[in-house]
């Protein structure tokens, strides 16, 4: 098993590229389901989890071409309407796939996820949703078992934001017969990006970044050509890692717009960056102040941050509070952080971060793909050699991370 290795203690300096964003792309790969035309991605990255998702696919008889940051994908019979419990298990956002089935094929056979690591993480919003537009769902053995002629359009009120449970609505709605009005909808900038690439092979559909969406159902999607937008999760993890070290970096190709929270949060420790354009510069000459934050839907402050924010509190001046909103157990990066000698307590969901002078490395286990995000930024920091074991994790959701902070003279390698 893969492992990194980081000799903290040097400052960040340089430019890195983006990739494209891994919760626009899968979604969007899901759509290609919903027409029988080929679908022409850009900007895809490679990621383990962009792979999962194809393989899922192609098990279904999508096929799908890569060719650089490419892939063309061909749905143009769908052989197999299901998702087995194998491949669910090792991607939840396999569940994306529920709504463009049962659009495209009347039917569709999905693994239920089960809970992980971070949460219990249900899908009842997802079946309800697709119930109230006349979805027929049974349970059975595990799986989730749907069947429609034709699904109708409905409106729908989430009891909860859920990103994916917006997607997956606003999907399986593109074909559906008459409106469905989804109120209470996630208003993430990946929702807009999979709205605009749906709109862009004919469906209709407004208010996407809003929290009320509205889908006219056609009667057939085409194909299109559609670029995921920048990731914003890999711009924050980064904006952070420079921050933490003291460095000067320039991301580029990336929405900035899509980053209010994080510049705020950033801003408020003493941090400030400059946009223009798709680019961001962040630079850090002073002392980091503690700020305090709660994770919240878009716009508020991402959980997929709060790992690593974290990480930078445990070296400001003060004591930050953070508070995590969205899932149950999102803090297993904790323990980890304390080897490193950060001082944290956690109380509930709320984490008291008691900014050290520094940290000193250690060996330390990855746990999901965002506390893996928060480790590699703490190794960044620590005096000496941190050891991070299981990055399977990282290696889900960043594209060559090891490669890009190298190259802006991190000293970190990967270990086979
Ligand atoms: N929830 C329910 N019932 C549902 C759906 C959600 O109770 O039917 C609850 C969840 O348990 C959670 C909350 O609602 O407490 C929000 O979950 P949401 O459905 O929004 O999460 P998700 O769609 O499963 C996506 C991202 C996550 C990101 C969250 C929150 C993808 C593929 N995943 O998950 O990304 O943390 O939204 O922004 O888009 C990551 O990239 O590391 C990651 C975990």
């Amino acid at each position: 098993m893969d492992k990194l290795s980081i000799t903290g203690g040097f400052p960040l300096h340089g430019e890195v590229r983006v990739s494209g964003a891994k919760n626009a792309a899968l979604p969007i790969l899901c759509a290609a389901i919903l027409t029988p035309e080929p679908l022409v991605l850009k900007n895809v990255p490679k990621l383990n989890d962009v792979h999962t998702m194809r393989s899922l696919l192609a098990q279904m008889g999508v096929r799908s071409e890569a060719e650089d940051d490419a892939l063309t994908l061909s749905a143009a019979d769908i052989d197999w309407p299901l998702a087995p419990y194998e491949m669910v298990k090792t991607m939840r956002a396999s569940i994306l796939a529920l709504g463009p089935l049962l659009a495209r094929c009347g039917e569709a056979r999905v693994s239920l996820p089960g809970g992980c690591a971070i949460g219990l993480r249900p899908v009842d919003q997802h079946i309800k949703g697709l119930q109230a537009m006349g979805a027929e769902i049974d349970l059975d053995h595990g799986y989730i078992e749907a069947k429609a002629k034709r699904l109708s359009g409905a409106h729908f009120v989430f009891d909860m934001v859920t990103v994916t449970g917006t997607e997956n609505l606003m999907m399986a709605a593109t074909l559906a017969s008459g409106r469905t009005v989804l109120d209470n909808a996630a208003r993430e900038p990946e929702v807009v990006d999979l709205a605009d690439c749906l709109n862009a092979m004919g469906a209709v559909i407004s208010g996407a970044g809003t929290d009320r969406i509205v889908i006219e159902g056609v009667s057939r999607l085409s194909g299109a050509t559609h670029a995921i937008m920048p990731d914003r999760i890999e711009t924050g993890t980064f904006l952070v890692a420079a921050a933490a070290t003291g460095g000067d970096v320039a991301l580029t190709g990336t929405r900035p717009d899509t980053l209010d929270a994080v510049l705020d949060k950033l801003a408020e420790a003493g941090v400030a960056a400059t946009i223009d354009g798709s680019t961001i510069r962040i630079k850090r000459n002073g002392r980091l102040k503690s700020v305090s934050m709660r994770t919240a839907p878009y716009p508020g402050f991402p959980t997929d941050m709060q790992a690593q924010l974290m990480a930078l509190m445990t070296v400001a001046d003060d004591a930050a509070m953070i508070t995590e909103t969205i899932f149950e157990n999102r803090m297993m990066h904790v323990q980890e952080l304390k080897r490193l000698g950060a001082a944290i307590e956690v109380e509930g969901n709320t984490a008291i971060v008691r900014g050290a002078q520094k940290l000193t490395a250690a060996n330390v286990m990855a746990t999901d793909l965002r506390a893996s995000a928060g480790l590699v930024i703490a190794g960044l920091i620590a005096e000496g050699e941190t050891v991070i074991d299981r990055i399977y994790h990282l290696d889900r959701g960043y594209e060559r991370i090891e490669d890009k902070l190298s190259a802006l003279g991190a000293r970190i390698c990967r270990v086979s």
